[in-house]
């Protein structure tokens, strides 16, 4: 028999390892976590409103239709319905799909249209003001969503946001900061100070009572009303008078279009992704395939070797969507070649951890700097198991900053994700070639990825971002971070990120986040490291299935978003 203190000892032992465990979970940061259903978007008043929706019964479409003209409300810098967007959805039973309601080119719309005579491209003419707008896609996109999946009634889907819309939402301090920034631009496009100006401050309430009646106005005539009736009139002749080449037929001949989403296989999880004419799916899908081989696991999360194999796998990419990538309904794009195993082993072969692959040895191409953007990403799962992931933007904040006074909302700036002119990079510093050219009403390339995942044919996660052409890249890191490097929603969403999209040829990482140490050792290889002026402006909103079933939000901390469910 022992003594009665060896047994002490060994229960003191045990306690001190438990609540080591303990602790090293209490560590991990975990998002909001609920038992049925969650909204996460870029702002707390938008995922109240589809979680309401959610709680009144309706499904993922329904809480879509709702949370899209909440953003629109309360987040005008990218919720919109002067843009367009993409969404990616699985059902309960499985069935995926996606719905493209980009904007697209107007009927009068070529290729030179952004040149002068010289054939130089004219500075600021796809990015600011009339000249920009592309015809918007949103009402169309939430209205075919909405026909073919949605439960609840159009008005119980608007009522809250009319509502919202009347009573006015309080701003926030990051908010009062944008107006701040753009309010010069918008105010020398709109020719006057509008709604949206530097003196809201933080906590004003702001009501918009033009949108409201638009709202309404849709409310009451659906989708026709935007695309035929009294709202595309007036659309229309404000557009005109300002000297725009839309006309009534390119609304009235605007249609969302249902597509096949990419997906694919990374190791035990199959990804389903935005198709084009976004690069979204396919770059990803080309991204994560090139790494599969390497053990990232092993090599740890943002070591050399593992940001090693990303940039080289990224670089690599967007080389080819500079190439390849356009609107499929005018553009042939080589998929399944981009896509196959053989091809990207192939792109991969001239890889080595011992120094970069230059991207003027892949391709070549100038590119100039860059201006902050933005755009929203919403996921959504409801209490069916139902699965939304949605990206829409405006492309710039505030898009075009031009704001139709009657209607109470902005206007994107989206024609300048075409390629102007091949080899002139646009505002990402993205660089297309002819398969993204201008033509009469093509839809130009995106970079935006709404994302879902499975895993044992279950739901695993639902994500997506703003961020230009960080977007693919930070959708990247942020699944990589859940299942390489077992972090947790929250962490995911919360971990530095950085971007190399071949051109430039440089690795942009968030400032201030990476150790002098890491970036030391990049730049002894060879990277040439860029965390200044080109800031990654990805904001993730992410909804992750746990073991047991129940959700857990990652909402983003780098903006005002938040995650809301039951
Ligand atoms: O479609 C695209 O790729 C761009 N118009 C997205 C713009 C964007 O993400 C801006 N956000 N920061």
């Amino acid at each position: 028999m022992k003594p009665i203190y060896f047994y002490i000892f060994l229960f003191l032992m045990y306690w001190s390892c438990k609540d080591h465990t303990a602790a090293s979970k209490l560590q991990q940061k975990t998002g909001l976590i609920t038992e049925n259903a969650m909204v996460v978007t870029a702002r707390k008043e938008a995922s109240q409103i589809g979680s309401a929706i959610l709680e009144q019964g309706g499904n993922a479409f329904d809480a879509m239709f709702a949370t899209e003209m909440a953003l629109a409300v309360v987040y005008p810098y990218a919720g919109n319905l002067g843009g367009g967007g993409f969404m990616v959805y699985r059902l309960a039973d499985g069935e995926t799909g996606a719905l493209d309601y980009r904007e697209k080119a107007p009927l009068a719309a070529n290729k030179t249209m952004y040149l002068d005579e010289a054939g130089n491209v004219i500075k600021g003419m796809s990015t600011v003001g009339v000249h920009a707008v592309g015809v918007p896609g949103t009402i169309a996109g939430i209205f075919a969503a909405h026909e073919k999946f949605g439960s609840l009634p159009v008005k119980e889907l608007m009522q809250p946001v009319i509502e919202l819309a009347q009573r006015g939402f309080t701003v926030t301090e990051k908010q009062h900061k944008k107006l701040v920034h753009y309010d010069s631009i918008i105010t020398a496009v709109n020719g006057k100070t509008i709604l949206f100006n530097k003196n809201v401050r933080p906590n004003d309430t702001l009501k918009n009572m033009a949108l409201a009646a638009t709202l309404k106005r849709i409310v009451m005539n659906g989708k026709d009303e935007f695309y035929k009736g009294e709202t595309a009139r007036q659309l229309i002749s404000f557009l005109q008078d300002k000297g725009s080449i839309m006309t009534l037929e390119d609304l009235e001949r605007y249609e969302a279009k249902w597509r096949d989403p990419i997906t694919f296989k990374y190791k035990d999880y199959n990804v389903i992704s935005m198709s084009p004419p976004s690069s979204g799916g396919l770059c990803l899908a080309q991204i994560m395939k090139m790494i599969a081989p390497y053990d990232l696991r092993t090599y740890g999360h943002n070591s050399l070797k593992s940001i090693q194999v990303m940039v080289e796998a990224e670089r690599r990419a967007y080389a080819d969507r500079s190439y390849f990538l356009g609107d499929p309904d005018f553009v042939d794009i080589p998929t399944d070649t981009l896509l196959s195993d053989a091809y990207l082993k192939a792109r991969m072969a001239d890889f080595s951890f011992d120094r970069p692959t230059p991207s003027s040895s892949i391709s070549y191409g100038d590119i100039l700097g860059y201006e902050s953007e933005e755009t929203t990403h919403y996921s959504i799962v409801d209490p069916f198991g139902n699965a939304v992931s949605v990206t829409t933007t405006l492309n710039s904040g505030y898009g075009s900053k031009l704001y139709v006074d009657d209607l109470g909302f902005f206007l994107n700036n989206e024609m300048d994700d075409f390629s102007s002119k091949p080899g002139v990079p646009n505002v990402y510093g993205l660089i297309g070639g002819e398969a993204n050219s201008i033509a009469s009403e093509k839809r130009m390339l995106s970079a935006m990825t709404p994302t879902i995942l499975e895993k044992d044919g279950e739901l695993f996660m639902v994500l997506g971002t703003p961020g230009g052409s960080t977007i693919i890249t930070s959708v990247l890191q942020t699944i990589l971070n859940v299942v390489e490097f077992d972090m947790t929603m929250q962490e995911a969403v919360d971990a530095p990120r950085l971007h190399h999209q071949w051109l430039p040829d440089r690795i942009r990482m968030e400032v201030d986040l990476f150790s002098e140490e890491l970036k030391q050792q990049l730049e002894t290889k060879g990277y040439d490291i860029n965390e200044a002026s080109a800031p990654i402006t990805a904001r993730v909103e992410a909804i992750l299935v746990l073991e047991d079933g129940r959700l857990e939000g990652g909402a983003d901390y780098r903006g005002d978003d938040t995650a809301v469910g039951f």
